[in-house]
């Protein structure tokens, strides 16, 4: 990570302007808010520890992602996670993290967002 520039500095900007830009989208705002209501500084914390345990392998984050999102699944679609995708990518560049950093993250989040995906929306038995 130190070599791609990658510091608790760009993860802290990571978060906070990626939530700000989710807190002002038409789509994906209602859906946070729903969940999040007047408690965003615990979720900033906890999604600052996951990007840092990602990228540090430092143990800071041991929390279980799949149920928060189960808990949305009459909320959320495919196009969701399209967006969220978009909006995450947008801020790297706004960041202004290195091609290798930005290169880093977007994986990781293109393959989580994938898993997420396979187990909300796709159902072989029903
Ligand atoms: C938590 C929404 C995609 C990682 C949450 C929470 C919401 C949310 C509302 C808070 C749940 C709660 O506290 O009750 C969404 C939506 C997404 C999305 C609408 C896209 C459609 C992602 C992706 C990642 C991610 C792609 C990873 C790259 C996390 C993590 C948490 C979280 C780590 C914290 C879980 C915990 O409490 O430990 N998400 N999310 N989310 N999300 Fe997402």
């Amino acid at each position: 990570a130190a070599a791609m520039g990658i510091t608790a500095r760009t993860v802290s900007d990571l978060v906070d302007t990626f939530y700000g830009h989710v807190r002002a989208d038409a789509d994906l705002g209602p859906i946070f808010e729903k969940a999040i209501g007047d408690t965003w500084e615990p979720h900033l914390d906890t999604m600052k520890r996951f990007w840092s345990a990602i990228v540090f392998h430092d143990g800071g984050y041991s929390g279980r992602p799949m149920p928060a999102h189960v808990k949305l699944k009459p909320d959320i679609a495919p196009e969701h996670f399209a967006r969220w995708l978009g909006l995450f990518e947008q801020t790297l560049d706004e960041i202004g993290a290195s091609e290798a950093a930005k290169a880093a993250f977007l994986d990781r989040a293109n393959r989580i967002a994938k898993s997420f995906q396979l187990q909300l929306f796709y159902s072989p038995y029903e």
